[in-house]
């Protein structure tokens, strides 16, 4: 295990030289607000499941690389897209590419990031991986585009809530692995595995994320909270807590249908929210499909880095970032 995490860190190291290698775009604007938001940090979850899916495998290290840093640019396009979308004016712990740009020049930046990593992943000539890449942007738009229209419909189920966010954000994580192991030459039951694993951890990421927006502060996230109050983006801890069949459930539902809200009535909102057991039980809920994520691993080669994804899977139910 030391060994392995001395491997990751150089992977880390490595990793961002790549990324602002590729950064490095010709054109100013475009190569600024990259580099940018590059630099302001963030997670590098993605990219860091890619390679240790990939070295599970012993795999070549350039094309490995190569689908670390695509992957890691595809969620900066949607990072870009989704602050102008949920209009946020902090990521990272920056102001967001539109508050310091403009939307014109976000908007552009996160297309042109796609495109390049499109490029890029096209450049390994694997089918496979190709359309991988397509088809997990496609149902990301898919997954935006219905959070956009479901905004403020209090009448959501669990199932509508899961919906979006396998492919708002569990798709890409799911590639990740997946695309790491294919490109290492797994085996395809072995890859399969690694999807379904990435995907149930992507479903927890995200219900996470979801209640960090409710329970964390803006120093700890690097972004605003009571931003999905706020959008009227329904998530499952307001599910949860709107179920209930008392007047708090009945104020909640009626604050949460309004488009308009006041900071009063976003805080109001917010507070029902933590007094329910809307958190408690969608930690609960993460917390099985990283059980359900963990029980996929003994289907691969028993490594560290197999050790290493089970861990990473439990860490990511603590977290507060
Ligand atoms: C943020 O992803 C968007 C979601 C899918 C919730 P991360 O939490 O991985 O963001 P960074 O990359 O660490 O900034
Ligand atoms: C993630 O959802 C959407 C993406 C695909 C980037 P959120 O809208 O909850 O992500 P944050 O909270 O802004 O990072
Ligand atoms: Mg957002
Ligand atoms: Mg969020």
């Amino acid at each position: 295990m030391v060994n392995l995490f001395r491997t990751i860190e150089r992977d880390m190291k490595k990793l961002e030289l790549k990324l602002k290698e590729f950064l490095r775009i010709p054109v100013p604007l475009l190569s600024e607000t990259g580099l940018y938001l590059l630099e302001a940090g963030g997670k590098r979850m993605r990219p860091i499941f890619a390679l240790l899916a990939g070295r599970l495998f012993c795999g070549e290290e350039n094309a490995l690389f190569t689908v670390a840093v695509a992957i890691e640019v595809v969620h900066m396009a949607s990072l870009a897209h989704d602050d102008i979308v949920d209009d946020s004016a902090l990521r990272r712990g920056r102001p967001t590419l539109a508050a310091r740009w403009g939307s014109e020049a976000a908007v552009v930046t996160g297309d042109y990031l796609l495109a390049q990593a499109m490029q890029l992943i096209y450049g390994l000539k694997n089918r496979a991986l190709a359309a991988m890449l397509a088809r997990t942007s496609t149902e990301m738009c898919r997954g935006e585009i219905c959070q956009i229209q479901a905004a403020h419909d209090t009448g959501q189920s669990i199932y509508d809530y899961f919906y979006k966010i396998r492919r708002k954000t569990a798709l890409l994580l799911s590639m990740s692995c997946e695309a790491g192991a294919v490109v290492a030459g797994a085996a395809g039951d072995e890859a399969r595995a690694l999807r379904q694993y990435g995907q149930c951890l992507g479903m927890a990421f995200q219900m996470v994320d979801d209640i960090l927006d409710i329970e964390a502060t803006k120093e700890e996230l690097g972004k605003p909270v009571g931003s999905d109050v706020r959008q009227g983006v329904i998530t499952l801890p307001m599910i949860i807590a709107m179920s209930g069949d008392g007047a708090e459930a009945a104020r909640l539902r009626e604050l949460l249908a309004r488009k308009e809200k006041s900071a009063a009535e976003t805080e109001e909102a917010l507070a029902l929210i933590r007094r329910s057991d809307g958190i408690p039980r969608s930690r609960e809920a993460a917390r099985r499909f990283v059980a359900r994520a963990c029980q996929k691993l003994p289907l691969l080669p028993n490594r560290p880095e197999r050790a290493a994804l089970e861990r990473l899977a439990v860490m990511g139910l603590t977290r507060r970032h």
